[in-house]
């Protein structure tokens, strides 16, 4: 109950489905969350949600896709809690299409927010992490980065940068104490796989074909992945830096 014990966790786009649950799964363990994301309505009723369960936690309102908001969502949690242990880089955006199919304005917003995003939370924590010489990142990947899954070339990419971007970091900063992991989720019934869902033409259908895809049949719950967060998160992964976790029901074996 107490593996991330007053550990002060940033959560980004945890105003919903994975994030979420890593921001509960967290509480239950003792940590203190700031729930950041653009969407303030959700994020401030669920960061009181989570004050409601007895979790310490507070809200901060951030385009993940800008530096400044970074830079203030930052200081406002330093302010608050005086320090900062994990990062989690969860926000993501998905949008399918091929090399011709895709258009650029998606091509470039899918990077913007899953690449640019990722670095740009990296960069505003690292300092304040280096400060105390130890945290966790923690950034959310995909299946998509190991393997090339049909029409999505953008997400593909931007998932295998996100990869390539937490081994860069676990190697630059190893010698200050701070430690960068990824985990690389299947497919979760979230409510980015729900918009998926709802935009095909046979529900049913589709429904089979991204639940039987892989060795364990099924799509995996977002609690999941989350208690593979809580590992990297805690101080019982202190050799653990540059991993790549697939928890994906064997996806990436294939
Ligand atoms: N759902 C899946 O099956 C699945 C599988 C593999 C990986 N992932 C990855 O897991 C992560 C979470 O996915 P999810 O399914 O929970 O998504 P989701 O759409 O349910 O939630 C995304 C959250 O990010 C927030 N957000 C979006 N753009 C933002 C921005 N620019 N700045 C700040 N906040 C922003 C949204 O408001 C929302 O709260 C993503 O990185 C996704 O790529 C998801």
């Amino acid at each position: 109950m107490n593996r991330l014990k007053d550990k002060v966790c940033i959560i980004t786009g945890s105003a919903s489905g994975l994030g979420k649950s890593i921001a509960r799964k967290f509480g239950e363990e003792g940590a203190v969350i700031a729930v950041l994301d653009f969407n303030a309505e959700e994020g401030q009723a669920f960061a009181l949600e989570l004050s409601q369960n007895g979790v310490t936690s507070m809200f901060t309102q951030a385009d993940v896709t800008k530096q400044e908001q970074w830079r203030d969502s930052v200081a406002a949690v330093i302010k608050e809690y005086g320090r900062i242990d994990v990062l989690v880089n969860n926000t993501g955006i998905f949008k399918d299409g091929s090399a011709l199919t895709s258009s650029v304005e998606d091509f470039k917003r899918i990077m913007d927010v899953n690449v640019n995003g990722v670095y740009l939370g990296m960069q505003a924590v690292l300092p304040q992490m280096i400060r105390q010489q130890k945290g966790s990142v923690i950034n959310i990947a995909s299946e998509a980065g190991l393997i090339a899954i049909a029409n999505q070339i953008a997400y593909n990419t931007s998932k295998a940068a996100v990869i390539m971007m937490t081994k860069s970091v676990a190697v630059d900063f190893a010698a200050d104490g701070i430690r960068a992991n990824c985990i690389c989720p299947g497919r979760m019934h979230t409510a980015l796989v729900q918009r998926i869902l709802d935009s095909a033409e046979d529900y049913d259908a589709q429904f089979k074909l991204m639940s039987e895809d892989r060795p364990l049949m099924r799509m995996g719950t977002p609690d999941e992945v989350a208690m593979g967060a809580v590992y990297l998160a805690s101080d019982e992964s202190p050799f653990a830096t540059g991993s790549v976790l697939s928890i994906d029901g064997g996806y990436a074996c294939v």
